[in-house]
């Protein structure tokens, strides 16, 4: 077993950390209070290729591995989890999902320019009554001989406003089921499709998550990805990998605050001493480190699985679970560290907690991981 980091794994590290620190550092307080979608710094990630990590060069991705993605997903991460997201989403849910199952067309079309950061995508699964419970889309994409019509609402939709394109979940068929569901790709300025007003959130409030209106909105059915009946499972295998980009998440959110709380603690000085000289921050901090690196390990063999083709949905959903209620645990005790400097936003810690939060709900809440990995246990 080798712990080592590649040559080029360390290269894509430290290009991450540098560009967290120089291009997403400044201005992420004022990004987070006015809910402003980081739209230059987006454009800079695309342009380093952080937005299509792991696509092959031939369609204008990077060509990396998962095990780089998820080091370049804490370090971004740690500074800007809302950021990160458009990365996790852009990579794991939307190239991925292209790349694997798309046609050669809709790889040209849509895959390449996603995979070099000149558009963005967004994944519409959620719906207003279909969140944990994915199979009860109402969301309809009626077949009409070489269009679907498409009808329905979708929800909390992550780059919602900003995408070009969107892969929208839809149910053809009722009496199927889930065998009757589909993946459509929608262009931004079809027909009948309108983006809904953008959600004030706890957290990660600089990503922009809209609800979307599909009013007899006609896709071409070249625009279907899979065969007829596939979308659910389209939607499964995605959201599979989807999770190492959300536990890579957390843990970067969790690195984050950990990495202030450390600093401050050896800055600040009470009772005649530095506070990290006192047992009850030196034990939090021991705590901390100790959660931290058990997720990064559980995110590391999602993402090796991943990388040697073996199945992740298991490695994936426990890395996704642990990492997330991880991160919201440490982000709290870095806030109790700091006292009453880390309850005012000037010290970041506040951020990091609240942006915590989502990591435990999106792809997936924490117990829809726990079905998912008890399925796997007990099959
Ligand atoms: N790979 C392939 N197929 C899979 C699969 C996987 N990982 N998981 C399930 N399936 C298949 C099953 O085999 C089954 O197919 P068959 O009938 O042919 O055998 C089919 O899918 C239905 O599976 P289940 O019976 O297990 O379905 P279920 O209704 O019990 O639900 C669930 C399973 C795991 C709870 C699922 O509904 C789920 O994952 N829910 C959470 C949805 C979610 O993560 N939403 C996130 C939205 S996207 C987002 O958050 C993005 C963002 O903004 C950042």
């Amino acid at each position: 077993m080798d712990f080592n980091l590649t040559e080029e794994q360390l290269m894509i590290r430290d290009a991450a950390r540098d560009f967290a620190q120089t291009e997403l550092l400044p201005g992420v307080i004022e990004r987070d209070e006015n809910q402003k979608f980081p739209a230059e710094q987006v454009k800079k990630m695309g342009e380093l290729g952080f937005l299509g990590m792991m696509v092959d060069p031939a369609y204008g991705g990077s060509g990396l591995d998962t095990i780089s993605y998820v080091l370049a997903m804490e370090e971004i991460s740690k500074i800007d989890a809302s950021a990160s997201v458009v990365m996790s989403v852009n990579n794991s849910l939307v190239c991925w999902g292209l790349e694997t199952y798309g046609t050669e067309e809709q790889k040209q079309k849509y895959l390449v320019p996603l995979a070099k950061g000149e558009i963005i995508g967004a994944f519409c699964l959620s719906e207003p009554e279909a969140g944990s419970d994915a199979t009860s889309q109402k969301t309809t994409a009626l077949d009409k001989g070489d269009y679907y019509l498409l009808n329905g609402t979708k929800n909390w939709i992550t780059n919602g406003g900003t995408a070009s394109v969107y892969l929208v979940i839809a149910q053809t068929d009722v009496a199927k089921g889930h065998k009757g569901i589909n993946v459509l790709i929608v262009e931004k300025g079809m027909e009948g499709f309108a983006v809904g007003t953008k959600e004030n959130k706890l957290g990660i409030r600089g990503s922009d998550t809209h609800s979307l209106m599909f009013t007899d909105v006609k896709v071409p059915k070249e625009n279907r990805i899979g065969e007829d009946g596939f979308g659910f499972k389209f939607a499964m295998k995605t959201l599979a990998g989807g999770r190492i980009g959300i536990a890579s998440q957390a843990l970067g959110i969790a690195s984050g605050a950990y990495e202030l709380a450390l600093k401050y603690s050896k800055e600040r000085k009470a009772f005649g001493k530095e506070i990290s000289k006192h047992q009850a921050i030196a034990f939090k901090l021991a705590d901390m480190a100790t959660q931290i690196e058990a997720a990064r390990h559980l995110c590391m063999k999602a993402a090796w699985d991943k990388d040697q083709k073996q199945n992740y949905d298991l490695s994936g959903a426990m890395a996704k679970l642990y990492a997330a209620d991880m991160a919201m645990q440490v982000a709290v005790e870095a806030v109790q560290i700091h006292g009453g400097y880390g309850f005012v936003k000037e010290y970041h810690v506040e951020r990091l907690m609240r942006d915590a939060k989502i990591t435990q709900i999106y792809e997936g809440t924490s117990e829809i991981q726990k079905i998912v990995i008890s399925r796997a246990i007990l099959e």
